[in-house]
């Protein structure tokens, strides 16, 4: 596979500078809208390795329409991230995700089917009222749990005393109500899927120590970019609609970024496929955590081993 000489397209050295520059100005990079076909190509050509990928998808029922090919579309956007970030997080319904697991794409794995569980879903069905959604935490090898990040204050002493005998994780299943009505109100962004911000936190915070990068290619309102910000984790967000783009704008007060369309054609050559070697991230996060790890960690009121 031909490798893009950098050197050669300034273009594609101005873009990797000016990520750089404004990740470390702002913390949170939301690109322009575009498919994440494009959106995973251009972070692989300039050289972004993540630690943490959220997927989050349409359904194929509701907003989001009818795909035939579903089948074969959610293993490509795996494929699509899966040499961007060492965790993924795959969003869906138990019974649609349910057919992935077994085809993976190298080097994922099936790290944790993790259930999120809420009894507020306006459904009136006249059978079971849905109150799950699946997300499938995969892997690849060079992917670090980061567990620490879940202990209360007694854990973090008695770790500190060396008397915490293993550290204990948080459980898989996340109990949070769905966003819809009075629910979650002053959080709501009027995207019609919005995951609440205490749900996509806790992947986060397995997936990522402070300073590290998260990639949300299909980032809707921009959940995942408030989590980062919440958490001093840096965070590179993509769209392909121009009308949730700009909620996220407006929720995370930052502006998309420009892209050359010069970069966009050069991407768009089959030919040209990388990846590249890697970018560093800045050094320090431009803002200190707003919300007190530890006040969330402590929410989850975890037994003391
Ligand atoms: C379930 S929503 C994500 C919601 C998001 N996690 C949040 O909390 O706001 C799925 C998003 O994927 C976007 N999307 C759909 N197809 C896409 C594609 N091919 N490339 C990039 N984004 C896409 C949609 O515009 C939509 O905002």
């Amino acid at each position: 596979m031909k490798k893009i000489d950098r050197t050669r397209h300034p273009d594609l050295l101005e873009l990797r500078e000016v990520v750089a520059t404004q990740l470390g100005k702002q913390g949170v990079v939301i690109l322009p809208p575009m498919d994440i076909e494009m959106s995973s190509q251009l972070l692989l050509a300039l050289g972004f390795h993540a630690q943490c990928c959220v997927l989050d998808p349409w359904y194929n029922k509701g907003v989001g329409g009818v795909r035939e090919d579903y089948d074969d579309y959610l293993p490509q956007l795996l494929r699509c991230v899966a040499p961007l970030s060492d965790h993924v997080f795959l969003w869906g319904f138990p019974e649609i995700v349910a057919r992935f697991v077994r085809i993976l794409p190298e080097p994922l794995t099936l790290k944790c089917w993790l259930t999120w569980f809420y009894k507020n879903s306006p459904s009136r069905i006249r059978g079971w009222r849905s109150a799950q959604m699946t997300c499938l935490h995969l892997t690849t090898p060079a992917a670090v749990m980061h567990v620490e990040n879940f202990l209360n204050d007694v854990q973090r002493d008695k770790m500190q005393q060396g008397k915490l005998m293993y550290i204990p994780g948080p459980p898989s299943v996340i109990e949070e109500s769905l966003l819809c009505g009075f629910v979650g109100r002053n959080e709501q962004t009027g995207h019609p899927s919005q995951k609440p911000l205490s749900v996509i936190e806790k992947t986060l915070l397995m997936a990522t120590a402070r300073g590290e990068l998260a990639i949300d290619l299909m980032s809707g309102s921009g959940t995942t970019g408030e989590a980062c910000m919440a958490n001093e984790r840096f965070a590179i967000l993509c769209d392909i609609s121009d009308e949730y783009t700009r909620i996220a704008e407006e929720r995370l007060g930052i502006e998309r970024m420009k892209v050359n369309d010069s970069v966009l054609t050069l991407l768009a050559s089959p030919e040209n496929r990388l990846p590249q070697e890697g970018v560093a991230l800045p050094a320090k996060h431009p803002r200190p955590a707003a919300l007190r790890l530890q006040n969330r960690v402590n929410q989850l009121n975890l037994e003391i081993e």
